[in-house]
């Protein structure tokens, strides 16, 4: 089977005792399924990672930071660099999640830098990309897609694509306001993306995983999963409670092999 991805953002949720008893009981719950058919990964608060780190074996579950700035020391108060989330020994960093672009105004140049100094720091770089209702409305989704990939990844050797992780999040489709997209829709935008992928990177840009999120839960989770393009999910709300992820993953997992 192919390698299924399910992973979570704790969002700014969870202090660190939350966080640590939250990947205890994750790992325990998760650590007979094979890694070879899924990959594991949470992306906690800054404050929570370094527990985070003392507490998880790495073999089983990733470990992520929600955001990186582009260069590695300077006069940039209250930013993250490379080399401090280098110290937590972390393997991924998620760059320009919806919230980060709306909210605090990253823009596609600003995560193009961030992307290329994740990578050169050797961190998984996991970009987050997705439209708004607006463009929805416009019917300029595909457009405003392949524009987040084509800057966003501008100037990627090919060397580093292994290291390129995407995720496809709809804005109207993530947190408490959010309406998941259907299957069919996220089916059709993934094809979009790996489409773009393959237009960069040549055939190399079709092993780039793709993992759909947005107000995914246990009842959407099996149908998305089924999806030809789409090789994972990435989840808020639904994964927070430990064992209703452990749930979701291995519900999910069954429905996928079920149906190949
Ligand atoms: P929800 O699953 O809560 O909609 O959040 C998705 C998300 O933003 C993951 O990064």
């Amino acid at each position: 089977m192919k390698k299924l991805y399910f992973g979570t953002n704790l969002k700014m949720y969870k202090d660190i005792k939350e966080t640590t008893s939250y990947l205890r009981e994750l790992q325990n719950l998760t650590k007979d399924i094979s890694r070879d058919e899924i990959e594991l990964f949470v992306i906690p608060s800054y404050t929570s990672l370094n527990s985070a780190d003392s507490c998880v074996d790495r073999s089983l579950i990733k470990l992520g930071a929600q955001n990186m700035c582009w260069e590695e020391e300077g006069q940039y108060t209250g930013e993250i660099s490379p080399k401090m989330l280098k110290e937590l020994n972390l393997d991924l960093v998620m760059l320009g999640h919806s919230e980060r672009r709306h909210i605090f105004g990253e823009t596609d140049e600003m995560l193009n830098k961030k992307v290329k100094c994740a990578l050169d720091h050797d961190f998984i770089a996991l970009l987050c990309i997705g439209e708004t209702i607006e463009n929805k409305n416009y019917g300029i989704s595909d457009e405003i897609l392949r524009i987040q990939l084509k800057i966003g990844l501008f100037g990627i050797p090919q060397d580093k694509l292994t290291k390129i992780w995407i995720a496809y999040e709809p804005v109207w489709a993530i947190g408490v306001n959010g309406i998941p997209a259907t299957a069919e829709y996220a089916e059709e935008k993934h094809k979009v993306i790996k489409e773009c992928l393959t237009e960069l990177f040549g055939e190399a840009g079709k092993n780039i995983p793709v993992l759909y999120g947005g107000s995914v839960n246990p009842f959407n989770a099996g149908e998305l999963i089924i999806q030809p393009s789409i090789d994972g999910l990435f989840i808020g709300r639904s994964a927070w409670n430990a064992s209703a992820f452990n749930e979701l993953i291995r519900n999910t997992k069954k429905i996928y092999l079920d149906h190949h």
